[in-house]
């Protein structure tokens, strides 16, 4: 079946669903300008993943810091880095009533700017920043990103970007409301994840095993694509997921 059938499959099924849920990983920025972490162009072919270990967080600060910074805020400070029309389609089919929560491994809040309301950041936030201290929160916007490890205005303590850190646990209200999503939806999209990442990689099987039909967009294979894929759009989400929006009738 070619990708123009597939993608009429695609429309078809989801007309017919009632509660449809977004499983993002970086592949869904891509078309935003923003690297992949890993394949051509990857993040972790650049920088060490290590840079962003918790305890390395902890103990070499600056080092790692420097790292972050360039990586995630100088990056996107010198972009005009905004959602592309697969976030929109995503936001669309929310305020449609059709699609119940986005499920995101990205931490770009660009689920958020585009329009969705129900993202479930499994991997945190970047525009946000928390004190390691007294747990007071910041945006990123109001604090001065230098290249001197941010401090907390209120007691001095160490901020740290509110994303997680390899060796930081997810956050419960993510991890939870992720579960609850995947095992009450009838259509469970995979959109640009290489499935690489525990646990965020094991949702996806959630979903399966309750039932949901399993449409995956990537530009290659995934983990998941052989496995419990049963719909496979091989692309851009950014153009996949216009695409079947145009055909879809909902019922
Ligand atoms: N459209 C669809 N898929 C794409 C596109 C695109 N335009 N561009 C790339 N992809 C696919 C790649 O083929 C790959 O399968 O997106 C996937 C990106 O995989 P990763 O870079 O591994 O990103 P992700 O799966 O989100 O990583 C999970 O790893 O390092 C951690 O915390 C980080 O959240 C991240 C987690």
């Amino acid at each position: 079946m070619n990708n123009s059938d597939k993608i009429k499959q695609a429309a078809e099924i989801l007309s017919k669903a009632k509660r449809i849920v977004g499983f993002t990983g970086a592949g869904t920025s891509a078309e935003s300008g923003i690297p992949p972490f890993r394949g051509e162009g990857g993040i972790w072919n650049k920088y060490d993943p290590n840079s962003l270990d918790i305890d390395f967080y902890y103990s070499h600060t600056k080092d790692s810091w420097r790292i972050i910074r360039e990586v995630f805020y100088n990056f996107f400070s010198n972009k005009e880095i905004k959602p592309n029309p697969g976030h929109e389609v995503l936001a669309k089919w929310e305020k449609e009533g059709r699609l119940s929560a986005v499920i995101t491994q990205n931490i770009d809040d660009l689920h958020t700017v585009a329009g969705n309301k129900t993202v479930y950041e499994f991997h945190g936030n970047m525009a946000r920043f928390v004190c390691t201290h007294c747990g007071k929160k910041f945006t990123a916007k109001e604090i001065q990103l230098t290249e001197n490890p941010p401090r907390c205005e209120d007691c001095g303590g160490l901020l740290k970007p509110d994303f997680i850190f390899f060796g930081e646990g997810i956050p419960e209200n993510a991890y939870y409301g992720s579960i609850n999503a995947a095992e009450n939806c009838d259509a469970f999209i995979i959109i640009g994840t290489s499935g690489q990442v525990s646990p965020a990689n094991m949702i996806p099987g959630i979903a399966k095993r309750n039932g949901a039909k399993i449409i995956e967009i990537n530009m290659e294979p995934s983990t998941y694509t052989n496995y419990i894929t049963d719909l496979y759009l091989e692309g851009k989400s950014g153009e996949i997921l216009p695409a079947i929006d145009t055909l879809i009738k909902w019922c």
